[in-house]
């Protein structure tokens, strides 16, 4: 415990010194407010013990000065003063000080002040490591939540992959195509986290639909059309009513991934903005992956080809906001094509960005 004593009488301060020693405490001794204002670049104690009657400064006037400095704002001031009156007293109350010491000292009423401070000022540390750790705690908890929803989704996104060999890579490619054009739209950084974490479970609803249907090689009769467009409304309420943000947004891409900005997608037929941001990004990315990519009902088309079909249906099919950004997260896309796919359409990647 360091122990700020000020007094311009030596006898006094000697004195006090002597007390604090005792209470094995180390006593930082200022004859004079100057040299204490002088010092206070360095000065650090627990508790203030200040002479209320002192030339050119008074104790008061001291104890306004530091009690503005934020370091020692919330520190405990005692005032020592032979002035018995009230008015005094309330200005040294008024400036900051916690309590009074009475001139001329008696020893065993300091030591016993000293001591009760002392117990105060390691209360007051205690509650704010206390306060410090529970911060640190919270922060934890709030990290490992975030970690429990990031495997339940990869556990998900492993469970809907059973039914199809394809899903994996195509889930991961969607996912990190949804971020790159999120990025470029202007979302920020946690959004775009969001957005890569939440959007490969767009298909999650092709688990309620039959594999005669699911993995047929030929193109789909209008009646198995209808029951493929479900999986948008089951992957959506498999989703729906979490209370993780991450899964409420997975839930909203899952339901509006395959409509489209003039209203002619499904399940609800929204249009424009109405349909969520994240549903609009998530048809674009899931769009260049399945044309970019063999399907088992069709042949993977070429980059150009896709980029050019892409931006004929800006306004159509796409929201023109998010084609944009598509078209500038381009270079990225095309990098991630490059890192996740067989070496033949890697090839193919190559010779685009080339020419
Ligand atoms: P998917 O294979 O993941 O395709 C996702 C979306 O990419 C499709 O949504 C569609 O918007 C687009 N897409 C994929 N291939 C083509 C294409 O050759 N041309 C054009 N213009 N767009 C394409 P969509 O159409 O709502 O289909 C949803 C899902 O239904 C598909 O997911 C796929 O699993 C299945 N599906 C759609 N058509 C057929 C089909 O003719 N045969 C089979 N076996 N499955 C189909
Ligand atoms: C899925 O992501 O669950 C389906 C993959 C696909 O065929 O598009
Ligand atoms: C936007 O349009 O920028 C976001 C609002 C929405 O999701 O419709
Ligand atoms: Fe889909």
């Amino acid at each position: 415990m360091r122990i700020l004593l000020v007094d311009d009488n030596r006898t006094t301060l000697r004195y006090m010194t002597k007390l604090v020693r005792k209470l094995d405490a180390e006593p930082l001794a200022y004859d004079s407010p100057e040299s204490v204002l002088s010092d206070t670049s360095r000065l650090d104690f627990d508790i203030g013990v200040i002479d209320f009657q002192m030339p050119f400064c008074s104790g008061v006037e001291l104890l306004r000065a530091l009690t503005r400095l934020e370091k020692y704002r919330d520190k405990p001031f005692i005032v020592v003063t032979a002035d018995t009156d009230p008015s005094t007293r309330m200005d040294a109350l008024n400036a900051g000080a916690i309590d009074f010491l009475t001139k001329p000292i008696n020893p065993l009423e300091f030591q016993a002040r000293m001591r009760n401070l002392s117990a105060l000022v390691d209360a007051r540390n205690k509650l704010a490591d206390k306060a410090d750790w529970l911060r640190q705690e919270v922060e934890k908890a709030l990290r490992e939540m975030r970690e429990r929803e990031e495997e339940i989704i990869n556990r998900l996104t492993i469970a809907a992959s059973y039914k199809d060999q394809d899903t994996a890579q195509h889930t991961r490619r969607v996912a990190e195509y949804s971020e790159a054009i999120s990025a470029a739209y202007g979302l920020d950084v946690d959004r775009c986290r969001d957005m890569r974490l939440a959007s490969p479970m767009h298909d999650i609803g092709k688990v309620g639909i039959p594999d005669v249907i699911l993995l047929k090689t030929g193109k789909l009769t209008e009646q198995e059309f209808a029951t493929m467009q479900r999986h948008a409304l089951i992957g959506r309420d498999i989703l729906a009513e979490s209370s993780s943000s991450l899964l409420q947004l997975a839930a909203e891409i899952a339901g509006s991934h395959h409509e489209r900005w003039d209203g002619q997608g499904y399940p609800l037929r929204l249009a424009g903005t109405s349909i969520p941001l994240s549903g609009r990004i998530v048809a674009l990315a899931d769009n260049f992956d399945a044309l970019t990519t063999a399907r088992p009902y069709k042949a993977a088309w070429d980059v150009e080809t896709t980029v050019d079909h892409i931006n004929e249906r800006s306004g159509s099919q796409f929201d023109p906001d998010v084609v944009k950004a598509f078209n500038k997260a381009l270079p990225k896309i095309l990098s991630v094509m490059l890192a996740h796919l067989p070496s033949t359409v890697s090839r193919e990647v190559q010779r685009v960005r080339s020419a």
